[in-house]
């Protein structure tokens, strides 16, 4: 029941792995348009982490109790799936929205990132629940400093998130990451200011909201009786979006360590926090 504290060597095997799990995204970027089918995609990451990389996709087989075992190296979540969604062959149409999520072991260590894409150029909603969702995670990662509770970061991420109108999964959550996959704590997106753990320097946990666009109940995804053990899509069926980091607490505040040179800029309020305010 306690949070593992990473120092030393073993933060910088996360820094590894963080980039590695950062790199795959950037990598099957210009590949996500209209056509492509996320087998396909699954087949371009599994290829460049195993090959390229000299890494372990650390979804393949991955098993937790009451699961059957994954059985490929990304998530493929579209449109109303709100997370896990097993790659499959049916092509990826003009307007859809796509979270790719990515976990690389290297070192034994687990670097953790999803990001959305928009295929081809969208509609104004769906472009917009898609910028949203990569605020409210950035309003969380900004409140990770020592001394900040997770409630803080839960607190951030719901109240931004339904400010605009939108509405935020509870059933999944952030965890901490590292030799394991998911380890403690649990990082709800949701919650109020001041409550749950105190955060320390070497702490390592993902921030992962999960928001949709209409209300916030989820179910599995059932087609014709059938169930593929993993794919969840949003009760109403209106969109969801999901962004996710690795981030580690430091002495002063936080490092962002699923980062690489295609990641997406952080939005003005993180860069240009004085010219927000003013
Ligand atoms: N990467 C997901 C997360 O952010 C977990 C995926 S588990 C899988 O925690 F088995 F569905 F791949
Ligand atoms: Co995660
Ligand atoms: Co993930």
């Amino acid at each position: 029941m306690t949070i593992p504290i990473k120092t030393g060597a073993e933060i910088e095997g996360m820094r590894v792995a963080g980039r590695l799990g950062s790199e795959v995204l950037d990598m099957l970027t210009p590949h996500i348009k209209p056509g492509v089918t996320t087998l396909e995609l699954d087949r371009l990451a599994h290829d460049y982490i195993v090959n390229v990389q000299k890494a372990v996709p650390a979804t393949l087989g991955y098993q937790p109790p009451g699961y059957p075992a994954y059985p490929a190296s990304l998530c493929a979540s579209v449109n109303e799936q709100v997370c896990h969604g097993i790659p499959n062959e049916k092509p990826l149409k003009d307007g859809d929205i796509v979270n790719i999520d990515v976990t690389v072991i290297k070192d034994g260590w687990h670097g953790d990132n999803s990001r959305m894409f928009v295929v081809g150029k969208g509609s104004i909603a769906a472009n917009r629940l898609c910028q949203i969702t990569y605020e409210a995670m950035w309003k969380g990662i900004v409140k990770v400093k020592p001394g900040a509770r997770l409630g803080d970061i839960g607190h951030a991420i719901q109240t931004f998130a339904e400010n605009q109108g939108y509405s935020v999964v509870r059933e999944f959550c952030g965890h901490g990451v590292g030799r394991k996959f998911h380890e403690e704590p649990q990082v709800l997106h949701y919650g109020r200011p001041g409550t749950l753990e105190t955060l320390v320097p070497g702490m390592i946990f993902t921030i992962e909201p999960m928001i949709n666009a209409g209300r916030r109940e989820i179910k599995e995804d059932r087609k014709g009786g059938h169930y593929d053990g993993w794919t969840i899509v949003t009760k109403d069926r209106s969109l969801s979006a999901q962004w996710e980091h690795t981030v580690l607490v430091t002495e002063t505040g936080y490092e962002v360590l699923t980062l690489s040179a295609g990641s997406p800029p952080p939005p003005a309020f993180v860069t240009a926090p004085a010219a927000q305010a003013a």
